[in-house]
């Protein structure tokens, strides 16, 4: 065949493929932004709140914070939720999530006080949303339990799965008739692992290596009564869902043949929690390390808490979707001290990134769309095909108004998530975007940014800026399609596509000139 045959028809074949991602978001998937109370509210003290573990852990150790700062004020949504509410519907967005503070609500921490001006204001809030036509998303626990419960031992005392189902039958109670989606408890992985055992995040207890397998048990147990007490007592009448909220990354082995490293690497940070959920008690690989480990370190029994039968029957099957949230993906590999008989760490993974993988202004955040579909299709895969919703996606700059990267992060992302969607058939019903407005990250403080809408912070009234973000997001949110990076640093597939079908025509002017 002659050389332009074959280029005109591999170029056809090529564009064709490059088109072939239907860049459209169905009906079926709503897109939201989340945010979370801590992160956000301020009103630290108002009216009757009770201190919980970051106001405490902020004030007492300002020194652990990257700026020394807290959420005293943060964006001050307290007072300015009226505001927030109209940018996100003036976006467009479906629904919103927002976390409840158990200290606004429960000063004491228990149920014999219930702040009225803690009730009023969610209550404001989330009606507020409805009359607006978003959606309320609500998280019960984002991180911030009341300082008197650690006092008492926090997620270390079992007592903590009583007390947390008092607090979410107010909640239900309450907010319930409003409110058809609930998620228990977020990330239990980081804020057991770092709270209980780092002094990363509050409540920054070093408990080593036990304290944060007593926290993700107690936290497992905790989620699956109020999932049974939302059954028993709520869901005839409020017919709403309810689950918890997990990070998930997408693991990569550095050497091709290792085929056990990235599940692994999954089980530590997703299975812990949603194996239990999803199949029944912890992942095995977990079992069999962590007992092995404790042995040779001396313990007694294993350092990760075991179920009875009746509490794994009774935690199996507590979710009505999967909430995933999904920033990033690592590059594992084993640790090759354990070839030695030194084990360094419970999963025994060595973490680290690809070369190629770039950057956001947060150490751990690498931009690795296709991980996100990887992810998607491996809980599809492992978990019997549920329904997912992705509860947080986002990308940290230093706070630039042009932020294309934030836009050139979620293009690809969102095409990632609309392949797992339209071409493999991953059931993903919500997206939220981490964030809708600059906010108080955690032990990075106001240093780094994840909202689509800056927030000035050292101006008391808390102006609100729209980044270039917000607009890409406005038009996408209105045509329902994906659109174009406005300006993107790479070729992309409407370039690849312009640029082959201009050669095609080439080839055909070609041989006009040469044959006539
Ligand atoms: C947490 C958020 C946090 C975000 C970015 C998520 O793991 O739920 O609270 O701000 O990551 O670090």
């Amino acid at each position: 065949m002659k050389t332009w045959r074959i280029f005109v028809i591999s170029s056809i074949f090529i564009t064709g493929y490059c088109q072939d991602v239907n860049l459209t978001f169905p009906e079926h998937l709503k897109l939201g932004v989340a945010t979370a109370s801590y992160q956000t509210e301020g009103a630290w003290n108002a009216n009757d709140k009770g201190v919980n573990v970051w106001d405490f852990w902020t004030h007492k150790y300002p020194s652990l914070i990257a700026d020394e700062s807290n959420g005293d004020v943060a964006c001050d949504t307290y007072n300015k939720y009226k505001e927030d509410v109209q940018i996100i519907k003036n976006l467009g967005f479906n629904f919103f999530r927002l976390s409840i503070s158990w200290s606004r609500i429960l000063p004491s921490g228990l149920a014999n006080e219930i702040s009225k001006d803690g009730i009023q204001y969610y209550k404001n809030f989330i009606t507020e949303l409805i009359a607006n036509d978003i959606e309320p998303v609500v998280s019960l626990y984002h991180w911030d339990h009341p300082q008197v419960i650690e006092e008492m031992g926090g997620w270390t005392n079992e007592l903590i799965v009583d007390w947390f189902a008092d607090y979410a039958r107010i909640i239900f109670t309450e907010l319930g008739p409003y409110v058809k989606i609930f998620t228990t408890i977020n990330e239990p992985q980081i804020f057991c692992s770092q709270g209980y055992g780092s002094v990363k995040t509050a409540p920054g207890k070093l408990l080593q290596d036990v304290g944060p397998y007593l926290c993700g048990h107690n936290v497992l147990k905790a989620h699956a009564k109020v999932y049974h007490m939302y059954d028993d007592e709520f869901r005839a009448t409020q017919r709403g869902q309810i689950g918890m909220a997990l990070s998930a990354s997408s693991h990569y082995p550095l050497d091709a043949d290792d085929n056990v490293s990235p599940d692994t690497a999954f089980q530590f940070e997703c299975g812990w929690f949603m194996n239990p959920i999803f199949i029944g008690d912890y992942p095995e690989i977990m079992k069999t390390r962590i007992d092995m480990i404790s042995e040779r370190q001396g313990y007694s029994e294993s350092r990760l808490p075991r179920f009875t039968p009746e509490w794994i029957a009774y935690i199996k099957g507590t979710a009505d979707y999967f909430g995933l949230n999904h920033y990033s993906s690592k590059i594992v590999e084993p640790d090759p001290e354990e070839e030695f008989n030194v084990y360094n760490t419970d999963e025994g993974i060595i973490h680290t990134r690809n070369s190629t993988w770039s950057m956001s202004a947060t150490s751990w955040l690498w931009v690795v769309p296709e991980g996100f579909g990887n992810v998607l299709r491996k809980i599809k895969n492992d978990y019997g095909d549920p329904t997912i919703f992705v509860l947080e996606n986002g990308y940290s700059d230093e706070g630039e108004l042009d932020d294309y990267h934030r836009i050139e992060y979620y293009y690809s992302y969102l095409k990632e998530l609309l392949i797992a969607v339209n071409r493999d058939g991953c059931k993903v019903e919500r997206y939220a975007v981490w964030s809708i407005l600059d906010n108080f990250e955690w032990s990075e403080g106001y240093t780094k940014k994840f909202g689509i809408i800056g927030v000035d912070f050292d101006n008391p009234s808390r102006n609100r800026t729209y980044k270039l973000s917000a607009k890409w997001w406005e038009k996408v949110l209105h045509t329902r399609t994906l659109l174009e990076v406005p300006r993107s640093s790479a070729p992309n597939n409407y370039t690849w596509s312009f640029m082959i079908t201009a050669c095609c025509i080439m080839s055909v002017f070609n041989y006009f000139h040469i044959f006539r």
